[in-house]
């Protein structure tokens, strides 16, 4: 049986119209009725706790969401769960996780500025990830540059090959449509609104240069292929117009037919096949206190297989004893709804009291274990210290939540009281400050802390003994209480790892 499910991630440079694309997917699939909706509840939602604020200031979004849609396309209804990432270059460790829990990705790029070095990064974990990637060339009813110019630069910067499937008529303002090269079909628009879904028709006559520049395009990049799609090795290149809603409905059929449907997942040695009878899935992101009021977490589990019934027991790998998930979250368009049934590829948000963390396996028979959600190596470290010294339990409680919620990495000393406090980008390090004055209480400020970086420290007793003795000052336990070398600099690092042969020192820990 072949799944109906196709599980992504829009990954983008901030502003290059991630936001209106899911708007208009969403629209496409009748999730939503009027533009501008993802927007306006994400400044509703926003409002509702401080720590948001930081995204309202520097217009970015820090969260990920989940939303789920349904069309129908050649006779199948396709279950669509789109999972949105931030697209900040300084909140890298949560789009990464994220990218473990979809099967494919769309790269949106803004026509007239190309690939930026941050969408090279992603790109980059996504061939780690071995997750393929669909191409949708942004605004091009903005710029006029030619088509081959833009296609080389995504194929020179993804080192990869491109194959065109459409072309936008009239760049530069004369946007009249998206030629369609597969049938020869044009979209175009429909009474000059600008919340049109579009018309197919035939190919009428082309100004000459146009269709010069098409059949350039045409000769000149290889014919999509459904193997090198999906190894990698190649991206197909849409372009449209996410605001006027050109080339959106070639997206999502392509999405439909293209992107790999549930895949397998590892597990050790293992992998766990979506056609398993028994439920398994991981939890790959946990947000706590969306509602201040109450103070719920909701844990975003990717389930890998079976068919998930509300009410159903799973075991969490971290708690060992099974959970009745009685009120589990299907996303559809951001609003919450109960699910009943889930299958391989769906998120289910799984509301607890900080039983379930990142990384968590959650499975029927406690019989597996996923494998490849890393902890990354901090490249920042500060340490905490209280405005106000009554509140250490506060304090603790608080860097135990979010570092559980994975928004920092937290190392407690050895040697001394002082906590520090680890992150991969700066943005992060702004969001702790302002939710531990929000949702703690705790006031608290972050200092320079002598370390320059972390490696978890792993070896025989003996070995781990020997090296415990020599170096105590520059050691700490992480949350689960994992032994971690704190270094003073990357020198730091390889010196004790020649020093040290029998220990690895590594900078991923696998949850
Ligand atoms: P993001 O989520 O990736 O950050 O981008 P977002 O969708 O917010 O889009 C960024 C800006 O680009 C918005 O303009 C949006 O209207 C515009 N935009 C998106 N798609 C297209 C397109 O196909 N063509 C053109 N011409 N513009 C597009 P803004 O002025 O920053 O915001 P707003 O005032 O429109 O909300």
């Amino acid at each position: 049986m072949t799944s109906n499910r196709r599980t992504f991630a829009i990954i983008s440079h901030p502003d290059a119209g991630k936001t209106t694309l899911t708007e208009k997917l969403l629209l496409q699939g009748g999730a939503i009725h009027l533009a501008g909706e993802v927007k306006a509840r994400g400044a509703a939602r926003r409002a509702r706790s401080d720590w948001m604020k930081i995204e309202q200031q520097r217009g970015i979004s820090v969260t990920s969401s989940v939303m789920t849609f349904e069309k129908e396309i050649d006779g199948e209804v396709i279950t669509f769960n789109l999972l949105d990432t931030p697209g900040h270059e300084d909140f890298s460790e949560d789009t990464y996780r994220t990218l473990t829990a979809v099967d494919s990705a769309i790269m949106v790029i803004d026509v007239a500025k190309g690939i930026e070095s941050q969408t090279r990064k992603l790109f980059e974990v996504c061939r780690l990830r071995n997750v393929p990637i669909i191409t949708f060339v942004n605004k091009v009813d903005r710029e006029g540059r030619p088509l081959f110019e833009i296609l080389d630069e995504v194929a020179d910067a993804l080192a990869l090959d491109v194959s065109p499937q459409n072309a936008p008529l009239g760049m530069g303002g004369l946007f009249t449509g998206v030629l369609d090269f597969a049938t020869d079909t044009v979209t175009r628009p429909e009474g000059g609104s600008k919340e049109f879904l579009g018309k197919r028709e035939p190919l009428g006559d082309l100004p000459e240069e146009l269709e010069e520049e098409i059949e350039l395009t045409k000769i000149g990049y290889p014919e999509f292929d459904l193997e090198a799609y999906r190894n990698g090795d190649l991206t197909p290149v849409f372009f449209g117009s996410a605001l006027k809603n050109f080339g959106v409905e070639e997206l999502i059929e392509a999405i439909a037919k293209w992107a790999p449907p549930p895949r397998p997942q590892p597990a050790g040695e293992d992998e766990i096949s979506p056609e398993r009878d028994e439920v398994t899935g991981f939890i790959f992101k946990v947000q706590a206190n969306m509602d201040p009021n109450h103070r719920d977490r909701i844990a975003f589990m990717r389930q890998v297989s079976g068919t998930f019934k509300r009410g159903m027991k799973l075991t969490p790998s971290g708690l060992g004893k099974p959970i009745a998930v009685h009120s589990p979250i299907l996303f559809f368009a951001q609003d919450r709804e109960i699910a009943d049934t889930a299958f391989a590829g769906d998120i289910i948000g799984i509301p607890n009291h900080g039983t379930l963390r990142v990384g968590d396996t959650l499975s029927e028979k406690n019989d597996v274990r996923f494998t490849g959600l890393p902890n990354f190596a901090p490249e920042i470290l500060r340490r905490v210290v209280l405005a106000d010294p009554t509140k250490t339990k506060q304090l603790r409680k608080a860097l135990d939540d979010l570092s559980e919620e994975g928004v920092i990495q937290v190392f407690y000393p050895e040697l001394g009281a002082q906590h520090i406090v680890g992150v991969v980008g700066q943005l992060q390090l702004e969001v702790l400050i302002s939710r531990m004055e929000a949702e703690y209480k705790v006031k608290a400020n972050l200092e320079p802390s002598p370390f320059a970086t972390a490696r978890w420290v792993k070896g025989d007793d003996k070995a781990l003994d020997e090296f415990e003795k020599f170096n105590r000052a520059n050691l700490a336990r992480d949350r689960d209480g994992d032994l971690v070398f704190m270094a003073k600099s990357p020198w730091d690092v390889n010196y004790q790892e020649e020093k040290n042969p029998d220990l690895t020192f590594s900078a991923t820990k696998e949850r």
